[in-house]
């Protein structure tokens, strides 16, 4: 009888887990959470209230600190709910304690911190993530590093971002997925489910933020916080949807972004933050503020002081304070001078706790500190995976890659060869130097297993100009059979948050150093450690291989070195367009057709006709990326049939109604002599149209393996949600168009079909 009891406990339980899980929000719509928050609410005085919106960071590593410390009073005062930076079970237990046992109320506090491509266990930035094209493995990266932050006490990550970014002079377009709003919004709403798992209450389950709202990548030109002005379409179309993505799959938090947008203060924004979030899409969780995004109105000029920026901020939409210090001494006076209604504040402190139930902090606010000794073994294979996955083939020649090492000497060049540090990438977390394999030790080790061995010198650093050590790295070469080069940026000074960069070259005297390796005539192999796209113009011309690596983690020496030795094939491809040279940017695949559109044009003389000369480019660059998006090689040839549609017409009628869809398939052979993961790509165009449309447009993308010799069908489906728009009349449907389809390995390739969308 016992037994049958637990077995049908189980049962109801399971259906229960799952029915959430199907329901990724349902952790905002429980009846009986929201009653005791109406308890405890009655409970609340002001001050208890606006305790709970507001956060402090322990310590200060992003930004003026508030010059405040004194946390432990104000929590035992329950005038303060959350804190960021607060990392380990001890450290976050003994100020839990104080919430839970001295405080009035007894409410847990929510710890913070940004886990961005992992807690411990690095994964490749997130940059180099969605390079992977591969969701599912980016949702296990997040569940792994949602794991250790939660055991750690850290129940809330700053992530994901989902910032669409244009222009790779952007610091922070490494923390992204890049410049294109479906794969951005397939990464966003995979982080989601990995950080979140199948509840937000379950032990390993953490809320995540989704930010920067709105508009923080387009930053004019490339200058990290500088003003965005994102016309309202294209804001519906490109800058929000990954926003939208990751309210479907249950965001409990979203941050307000630092920029000025369209002449609002992101934070202070009630069209995005009260209109389209709240109303538009129904959030039901809390936003925090952007690191003193609150004070930042004042030198953004439209507060005085801030007690208006913090009226400001809080009317339109943001509920909670972080690092501003302008709600915690100003918010309670706001509501007694009737600026500030305290039901809006009711409403705020609602969605903060609802997050804290959704959580059960209320039933388990310890954290077990369990695992925190070393990176698990499995974490760290996956770790690899990933990178394995992330990497980018841009180029070749003569199969070069892999490389047959047995026997073999080869010279390992480079500043990035062996710095464990700069594997971590920008926002390492908690990850430590000392868990991180580097290329050296993992080249090395495998090198010398094929009795072959492995000459390394580092060349120069990653910044300076003296070249002290080039006769060393030019006689590695010399002495060897092959080379391989790691060269790149400094992930903590030139990517991330205020990395924001006007040139795009190799940093330092790499490019020099790359010159010199090169005119020794071995065979080079370029591996680029960037956050961003770099311009590669003389690699290209003058190095048979090329692989764009990131930062990857961890796991960076042994994935790259699988790479290079062909234990796995490449299977990353770009998820941002390479440029020729910096004046291209923004540079992205999916832009407007212009009235004189042009392709690559002879660049060594003047035009000769008119025809030539009045035409959309430049008279010294190529329109076209170096490396555009979706591109990268793997290890085998492949081919693509035509591309083939299940209707040449369809009606807009049907089709906005649901009740049409249109299959796209073509069939793709691997037609060389190794297994590979190929990520097929469908792509759209719609001319004819109210508006103008972009000249190609990612709708689907699939990963497949493919063994030497094998074809497979891959089919895509298009309907509503893939072919709608915001068109003329601001209404998202679709309209009568002609529709152009590309099933292709990348933004440029595939053969054309077409179909007739009619009324
Ligand atoms: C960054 C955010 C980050 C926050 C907290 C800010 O400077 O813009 O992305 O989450 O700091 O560390």
């Amino acid at each position: 009888m016992r037994f049958l009891r637990i077995v049908l406990c189980c049962v109801l339980l399971s259906g229960l887990v799952s029915a959430q899980a199907a329901n990724p929000t349902a952790w905002a719509n429980d009846p009986q959470v929201e009653s005791k928050i109406d308890a405890l609410l009655k409970q609340m005085t002001l001050d208890e209230k606006v305790g709970q919106l507001i956060t402090y960071s322990q310590g200060a590593p992003t930004g003026p600190g508030t010059g405040r410390s004194d946390y432990k009073e104000m929590v035992a005062q329950g005038k303060l709910g959350s804190l960021f930076n607060l990392t380990g079970a001890n450290q976050t237990n003994e100020m839990q304690k104080i919430a839970v046992e001295k405080s009035r109320l007894h409410i847990p506090l929510l710890f913070g911190l940004d886990v961005i491509h992992g807690f411990r266990t690095e994964f490749p930035v997130p940059l180099g993530m969605s390079a992977t094209w591969d969701p599912a493995i980016v949702e296990q990266a997040a569940h792994v590093a949602a794991k250790e932050a939660s055991h750690a006490g850290v129940r809330w990550t700053y992530s994901p971002m989902v910032d669409i970014a244009r222009d790779a002079r952007w610091g922070r377009i490494v923390e992204g997925a890049g410049e294109d709003p479906y794969l951005g919004s397939a990464m966003a709403a995979a982080y989601v489910r990995g950080y979140q798992g199948k509840q937000l209450g379950g032990p390993e389950s953490i809320a995540s933020c989704s930010k920067h709202f709105v508009g923080y990548g387009a930053a004019e030109a490339g200058r990290d916080y500088n003003t965005a002005e994102i016309p309202v379409r294209l804001l519906r179309q490109v800058y929000l949807p990954p926003f939208q993505a990751t309210v479907d799959a249950g965001s409990a938090t979203f941050m307000s972004a630092f920029e000025s947008l369209n002449e609002v203060p992101a934070s202070a924004n009630a069209m995005t933050l009260t209109q389209v979030l709240r109303k538009e899409w129904g959030f039901k969780g809390f936003v925090v503020s952007d690191w003193n995004s609150i004070g930042e109105l004042i030198p953004q000029g439209v507060a005085a002081n801030h007690a208006v920026a913090a009226a400001k901020a809080f009317l339109a939409g943001v509920d909670m304070d972080m690092e501003s210090n302008a709600y915690g001494p100003h918010l309670a006076d706001l509501v007694k001078s009737g600026v500030v209604p305290e039901a809006a504040v009711d409403e705020s402190v609602r969605r903060v706790l609802r997050v804290k139930f959704a959580l059960g902090l209320f039933d388990h606010p310890y954290a077990d500190g369990k695992g925190s000794d070393a990176i698990a073994a499995e974490d760290a294979d996956l770790a690899r995976k990933v990178a394995e996955e992330s990497f980018v083939l841009l180029k070749n020649d003569g199969g070069l890659l892999p490389l047959n090492a047995s026997g073999k000497t080869i010279a390992l060049i480079g500043p990035l060869a062996d710095d464990a540090g700069q594997m971590l990438g920008s926002w390492g977390a908690k990850g430590e130097a000392k868990d991180v394999v580097t290329l050296r030790a993992a080249l090395t080790k495998q090198v010398e297993a094929a009795q072959g061995h492995v000459n390394y010198a580092k060349g120069t650093d990653i910044l300076t100009m003296s070249d002290k050590g080039f006769s060393d790295a030019v006689g590695s070469a010399r002495k060897s059979d092959i080379v391989v080069l790691a060269l790149g940026e400094d992930a903590q000074w030139m990517t991330g948050e205020a990395g924001s960069r006007a040139n795009l070259g190799l940093p330092g005297n790499q490019q020099q150093l790359l010159e010199a390796v090169v005119a020794t005539g071995k065979p080079v192999v370029l591996l680029v450690f960037s956050g961003r796209p770099l311009v590669l113009n003389w690699a290209a011309q003058h190095v048979p291989a090329i692989m764009e690596v990131w930062f990857p983690g961890v796991q960076a020496g042994p994935a790259v070195t699988n790479l290079l030795l062909g234990t796995s094939s490449p299977s990353g491809r770009l998820t941002v367009s390479f440029p020729r040279s910096v004046g291209q940017e923004p540079l992205y695949y999916n832009h407007f057709n212009t009235g004189r559109p042009t392709g690559d044009t002879d660049l060594t003389r003047p035009p000769r006709t008119n025809a030539e000369k009045f035409m959309s480019r430049y008279v010294d660059e190529q329109n076209s990326p170096l490396y555009p998006f979706g591109f990268g090689l793997t290890y085998s040839t492949m081919t693509y049939s035509p591309t083939a549609v299940s209707a040449t017409s369809l009606s807009a009628k049907d089709l906005n109604a649901g009740t049409a869809k249109l299959t796209v398939s073509a069939e793709v052979k691997n037609t060389g002599s190794r297994a590979v993961d190929e990520v097929v790509q469908l792509y759209i165009r719609q001319t004819g149209t109210s508006i103008v449309r972009p000249v190609r447009e990612l709708k689907g993308f699939r990963r497949v393996g493919l063994a030497p010799g094998a074809s497979q069908k891959v089919e895509f489906t298009l309907g509503r949600d893939e072919l709608k728009f915001w068109n003329l009349d601001m209404k998202d449907v679709v309209e009568p168009a002609q529709l152009t389809v590309w099933v292709a390995p990348d933004s440029i390739g595939g053969q054309p079909a077409q179909v007739a969308i009619g009324q």
